[in-house]
């Protein structure tokens, strides 16, 4: 035997169970951001790595030590050289898509929704992958405060839908504006800095970096000096504050459970105003299960017009993690044949009846037999696959226009004429 080449680490393959429950959790989303105007958005794995340069921003985790570069990039003339990586998020590429193709001037208020793997070089552990996927949503364009709670309340809603909303958190905080940020950046970095022998080595160097991450440090040891720095909600200006309320105000009115917690940051540098967090008990250390904010500075550093934006993205992993929601039984049924004169039959017969009862949009499963098994084996087969009725397709059986249709729990049968099949079948499904 030759060695076994296996997967990467934090790189997974997904089966049964929770692929189907993955597949279900990103169709569930789409359908849903579907019904608040939000159309498709299908962007590229592989993005210019400057892209997250210009809009994750460079002293974040993701820039510093989470980047999947792929290859070398391509050389469009002799001296432009430009690095490619796998994409870390959907947001920056969002935003690159809507400056590219010329929303802003055409029509300048969007409504994206994405699905899909992101990439970033994390540690693995319970949660925490190097690929996982995340369904998002975005709205380019909006710059009012009903633009926020929408994504608030979509966010809340989808959530609810897959996991009891008890057991959720929903954080929310106001970062400011270019008006009024400089002013709270400058007295935090004051704060730390007269701290900073107290702080971690991380925390030390992001003071000059990028302070407010210091905030978001899960370090014991860095504890008291956060807890005592000066918090953003004293900084506000008149607008920013006047903007948060009203997306409280909306919020709260649709009775969503959000907690002000004016120490709340994001891992990346584009947001302004608005930021928000879901968490959840039951995913460990790493327990935001989704996330997001306004943005308004993005689309304009990213080479675009002025466009106010906002957006959140929901690890799927994560919330399958937290889902207790049992999946309806799929019905299962299996076209076997009593030997090689009625193969043929058998396998024409899965095809049509995939065909008929697919068609009342059930769940249903038609299987039949692959390996020409003998009846014996295929009515094993049936029962291992937890099939909860076999049709078995015998040349007499057949001749007189029937099949046999058995009951694989109560093993019972009964003969069908083949006509009335897929209508018998229909009863058993429904009953
Ligand atoms: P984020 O907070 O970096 O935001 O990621 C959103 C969600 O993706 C997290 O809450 C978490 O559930 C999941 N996630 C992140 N990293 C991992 C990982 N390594 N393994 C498993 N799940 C993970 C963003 O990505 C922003 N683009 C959200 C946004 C959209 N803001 C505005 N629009």
């Amino acid at each position: 035997m030759k060695d076994q080449i296996q997967s990467e680490r934090g790189f997974r393959d997904i089966f049964v169970p929770e692929a189907r429950m993955i597949e279900r959790m990103i169709e569930g989303g789409h359908g849903l951001f579907r019904r608040y105007g939000y159309s498709p958005l299908y962007l590229p794995l592989v993005e210019p790595a400057e892209l997250f340069a210009r809009s994750v921003g460079a002293g974040t985790d993701i820039l510093e030590k989470e980047m999947f570069f792929v290859g070398s990039g391509h050389v469009e003339s002799p001296v432009e050289f430009r690095r490619l990586c796998l994409r870390p998020e959907g947001t920056a590429a969002a935003a690159r898509a809507y400056i590219e193709r010329g929303f802003g001037k055409s029509d300048p208020l969007q409504k994206f929704y994405y699905s899909g793997a992101m990439f970033r070089n994390e540690r693995p552990q319970k949660g925490r992958f190097r690929q996982f996927h995340q369904v998002g949503a975005e709205i380019l364009g909006a710059a009012s405060p009903p633009a926020d709670a929408e994504l608030i309340l979509l966010l809340w809603e989808y959530l609810a839908e897959w996991t009891p909303a008890e057991g959720l958190r929903l954080r929310v905080n106001s970062l400011g504006c270019t008006e009024c940020r400089p002013a709270f950046k400058t007295a935090l970095k004051n704060a730390l800095f007269s701290q900073k022998d107290s702080l971690c080595d991380e925390c030390r160097r992001r003071i000059e970096t990028n302070p407010l991450r210091v905030l978001d440090c899960k370090k014991e040891s860095c504890a008291p000096t956060i807890r005592a720095a000066p918090d953003i909600s004293g900084y506000l200006c008149e607008s920013c504050r006047a903007h948060f309320n009203a997306v409280l105000d909306t919020i709260r009115h649709e009775n969503i459970p959000a907690q002000v917690d004016s120490r709340l940051v994001r891992g990346l540098d584009y947001y302004t105003r608005t930021v928000f967090e879901v968490e959840a008990d039951g995913l460990g250390a790493q327990n935001a299960v989704g996330a997001g904010g306004r943005y308004d500075g993005l689309v304009e550093a990213l080479g675009g017009p002025p466009t106010p934006a906002a957006g959140f993205a929901v690890g799927i992993e994560r919330l399958a993690l937290l889902s207790k929601r049992i999946e309806p039984a799929v019905f299962r049924i299996f076209v076997a044949s009593t030997g090689d004169g009625t193969r043929q039959s058998a396998f024409e017969w899965a095809q049509r009846l995939r065909r008929e009862l697919g068609a009342d949009g059930g769940d249903i499963t038609v299987l039949s037999d692959l390996e020409s098994k003998s009846l014996k084996g295929q009515m094993r087969r049936a029962e291992a696959l937890g099939c909860a009725t076999t049709i078995i397709m015998g040349e007499e059986e057949l001749k007189q226009g029937k099949a046999v249709v058995r009951d694989m729990r109560e093993k019972a049968q009964v003969e069908v004429p083949l006509e009335g099949l897929a209508g018998h079948l229909r009863g058993l499904i429904g009953g």
